[in-house]
């Protein structure tokens, strides 16, 4: 669950205000959808959630699962489970989609203090996810989202 309390955000250089007084609640498994004109403060929240630099909360909290993410890094926050989906993802030619999967998971279980999983256990969860998102095997046996449409780069 995140909780988004009064939440007054401005650039740090410039001391300009952009979010005055946000108030959002996301529960698990909800899924949640912010609209408003060019310029309301969309990105803005997003980048300030992830915990980008360059902006300031003066006021307010954000709270993931009751726990205040705001003096957090960007990879702790990551770590915990908010995370900043890119726009456009980014192609690395040379590294197999299974060895980037498998690195990036493993790092979240350690942070977790879980196991690493087994090679075996590993394939059986990729292939769960895979098989729920449309990707096939062929896609997973390349290159990490290289040459993939659009599309398959946000999916995988
Ligand atoms: N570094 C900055 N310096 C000054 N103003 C900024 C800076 N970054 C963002 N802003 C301003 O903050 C406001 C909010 O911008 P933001 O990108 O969050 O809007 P948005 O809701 O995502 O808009 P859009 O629908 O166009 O994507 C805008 O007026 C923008 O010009
Ligand atoms: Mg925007």
């Amino acid at each position: 669950m995140i909780e988004i309390k009064n939440l007054h955000v401005k650039i740090a250089e410039t001391d300009t205000m952009i979010l005055n007084g946000v108030d959002l609640t996301v529960k698990a498994g909800e899924v949640a959808a912010i609209m408003g004109p060019n310029g309301s403060g969309k990105s803005t929240l997003s980048y300030v959630m992830a915990g980008k630099e360059d902006y300031e909360v003066t006021e307010g909290d954000i709270l993931l699962n009751g726990q205040s993410i705001l003096e957090m890094e960007p990879d702790e926050r990551a770590a915990a489970g908010l995370f900043l989906a890119f726009q456009y993802p980014v192609e690395i030619p040379g590294v197999p989609t299974m060895n980037f999967l498998k690195a990036a998971m493993n790092s979240q279980r350690k942070a977790r203090g879980e196991n690493e999983l087994t090679t075996p256990e590993f394939i059986k969860q990729v292939k769960e996810a895979a098989g729920r998102l449309g990707i096939s095997m062929d896609m997973l046996k390349r290159s990490l989202n290289t040459g993939f449409s659009g599309g398959e780069k946000k999916r995988m």
